[in-house]
C-alpha cells in the first residue's frame, strides 16, 4: 500500500503546438517560413475552419490557434468561437485586414480571441505576439499542473488521514476492550477479596459472640468516617478491610478469654489479651496485598495519649486507619454495652470523654457526622423491651436475652445471639425432641410489631 503521495501528473498538452488556418496557402506558408527558425513549435496547418475543427477534435491540445478572418463558409471569428468551445484553454490569435477590425474587436470582448493582428503583419510583431501568447498558454497549464497536484495530494491526505483515523479508532477499539475487559478481572478479583475479608470476619464472630455484628459496623463506621475525611476510594477499601479483620487475632483466644469483659481481666489473661493485635497482624502478613491492612490492625488498641499498646504510639504516629478504628471499636463495643437502653445516646456520652486521651480529637467531628449517618438506620436510639416468648412466636431479629438450654441441659444458644431464619428452624426442631420448660428471653425494639 502506497502512503505517500505521488508524483505530478505529467503535462495535459504540448505546449509548442501551433495550428495555423487561411484558406490562402501562400499566407501559411510564409507563416510556417516564419516559425521555422522557431524549433521549440510544431506547425499543422488547415485550410477552413471546419478542416481547422477536425483537427482540434482528432489530434492532442493545441496551445496556439492563428486563424485568418475573412474565409469561406466560416469565418475566423466563428471558427475560434467553436475551438473556444472544444479547447478553452488553447491561445486564439485572428489575422484581419483593416477592413475587419470591429469584428476583431467584438470577438476580443466576447473572450474568443485573445490577440488580433492586422495583415499584413511585421514580422516582429507577429513573433512577440505568438512568444507572449505561449508564455501565456504555458503559465496557464503550469497552474492548470500545479492546480491538479494540490488537489491530487489533498485527495491522498484525507484518504491517508481517514485511514489513520480508522486505525486510531481500531486500536482505540481493541484498548478499550482489553480495558474493559481488565477492569471486568479487577472487579471480579475486588469482590473476592472482599468477599474473602468478610468470611474471614465472619470467622471472628463465630468465635466471639458477645457482640453480634460488631466487625461489620465498626468496619461501616471506619469506612464512612474514612469517606467524611476525603480519602481516595483504594484508601477508605482498606480502612473498611482493616476494621472487619481488626479483632482477627482473637480467633486463637480460649472460650474463657472470649467469654470475660476486657475489664475484667487478671493480669496474666490481660497479658494474652493484648496478644491479638500482634497475632492478627502476623495471621495476614505472608499476604502481602494485606500487610498494610496488618499495620492498622496492630496498631487498633494505641491510645491517643502513648498508653495503649502493643507499641506505646502516641498522637500522629498512631496510623490513620488505627486511629479511625479505634474510635469506631470503642464506640460500637459502647452500644452493646447500652442495649437494653437508649444505647446511641448513651454511648456517645461515654465517648466524649475520650478524646485527647484514648482517642484523636481530630477525629471527632467526622465521628459525630458518620455515627448519626451510620447508626441512625439500625436504629440503635430506639429502646428494647424484654419478652418471654414460645419458640413458634420467634421472629428475625431478636436478641437472646439469656443463655438457652434444651430441656436436657445442653447448651443450645448464647446470650446475644440474634434469631435468624436458621436459628429459628433450628431452635423449633430441637424443641420437638427436647423440650424445655420456660419460654424464652428476648430484646425487641419497641418499633417491632
Ligand atoms: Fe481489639
Ligand atoms: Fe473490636
Amino acid at each position: 500500500m502506497n502512503n505517500q503521495p505521488s508524483s505530478p501528473p505529467e503535462n495535459i498538452a504540448d505546449p509548442g503546438r501551433i495550428l495555423l488556418v487561411d484558406d490562402e496557402v501562400n499566407i501559411t506558408r510564409a507563416l510556417r517560413r516564419l516559425l521555422a527558425s522557431c524549433t521549440d513549435y510544431e506547425i499543422h496547418t488547415a485550410t477552413s475552419g471546419s478542416e481547422g475543427l477536425e483537427l482540434l477534435k482528432t489530434m492532442p491540445a493545441f496551445a496556439l490557434i492563428i486563424s485568418d478572418q475573412r474565409m469561406p463558409q466560416m469565418t475566423g471569428v466563428e471558427f475560434l468561437q467553436h475551438a473556444c468551445q472544444l479547447h478553452p484553454e488553447t491561445m486564439r490569435i485572428l489575422l484581419t485586414g483593416y477592413a475587419d477590425i470591429n469584428a476583431s474587436i467584438a470577438a476580443i470582448n466576447q473572450g474568443a480571441v485573445y490577440r488580433y493582428l492586422s495583415k499584413p503583419w511585421q514580422d516582429d510583431e507577429l513573433l512577440a505576439t505568438i512568444d507572449e501568447a505561449m508564455k501565456h498558454y504555458q503559465l496557464t497549464q503550469e497552474n492548470k499542473r500545479l492546480n491538479a497536484l494540490v488537489a491530487q495530494q489533498k485527495e491522498e491526505l484525507e484518504q491517508w488521514n481517514q485511514r489513520l483515523k480508522q486505525r486510531v479508532m481500531e486500536q482505540t477499539n481493541q484498548i478499550r476492550a482489553k480495558s474493559d475487559s481488565l477492569a471486568e478481572k479487577n472487579q471480579r478479583l475486588r469482590n473476592s477479596f472482599n468477599e474473602t475479608i468478610a468470611i474471614m470476619a465472619g470467622l471472628i464472630e463465630m468465635r466471639d459472640r458477645k457482640v453480634p455484628g460488631h466487625a461489620r459496623n465498626v468496619a461501616e463506621l471506619v469506612a464512612t468516617m474514612a469517606e467524611g475525611l476525603g480519602l481516595k476510594g483504594d484508601e477508605i477499601n482498606r480502612c473498611r478491610a482493616a476494621a472487619q479483620l481488626h479483632d482477627i487475632g482473637k480467633i486463637a483466644f480460649s472460650d474463657e478469654l472470649l467469654r470475660i469483659n476486657p475489664q475484667h481481666l487478671d493480669p496474666g489473661q490481660m497479658l494474652e489479651y493484648r496478644q491479638h493485635v500482634i497475632r492478627g497482624q502476623a495471621a495476614i502478613d505472608p499476604v502481602p496485598e494485606l500487610r498494610e491492612l496488618g499495620v492498622m490492625i496492630r496498631h487498633h488498641h494505641e491510645k491517643f495519649d502513648g498508653s495503649g499498646f502493643p507499641d506505646g504510639l502516641a498522637g500522629k504516629n498512631i496510623p490513620l486507619g488505627a486511629r479511625l478504628i479505634a474510635v469506631g471499636d470503642f464506640f460500637e463495643r459502647k452500644l452493646h454495652d447500652f442495649v437494653e437502653a437508649a444505647a446511641y445516646d448513651e454511648a456517645l456520652l461515654v465517648i466524649e470523654a475520650e478524646w485527647g486521651t484514648r482517642l484523636d480529637p481530630a477525629l471527632k467531628k467526622v465521628f459525630k457526622s458518620a455515627a448519626a449517618e451510620v447508626f441512625s438506620v439500625m436504629d440503635f436510639s430506639a429502646t428494647f423491651i424484654e419478652r418471654k416468648l414460645a419458640p413458634i412466636d420467634l421472629e428475625e431479629g431478636m436478641q437472646l436475652l439469656h443463655n438457652l438450654y434444651t430441656g436436657t441441659g445442653v447448651l443450645l444458644l448464647k446470650k446475644g445471639t440474634i434469631f435468624t431464619a436458621e436459628n429459628i428452624e433450628a431452635i423449633n426442631r430441637i424443641y420437638t425432641l427436647d423440650p424445655f420448660e420456660r419460654d424464652i428471653s428476648v430484646l425487641i425494639s419497641k418499633k417491632s410489631p
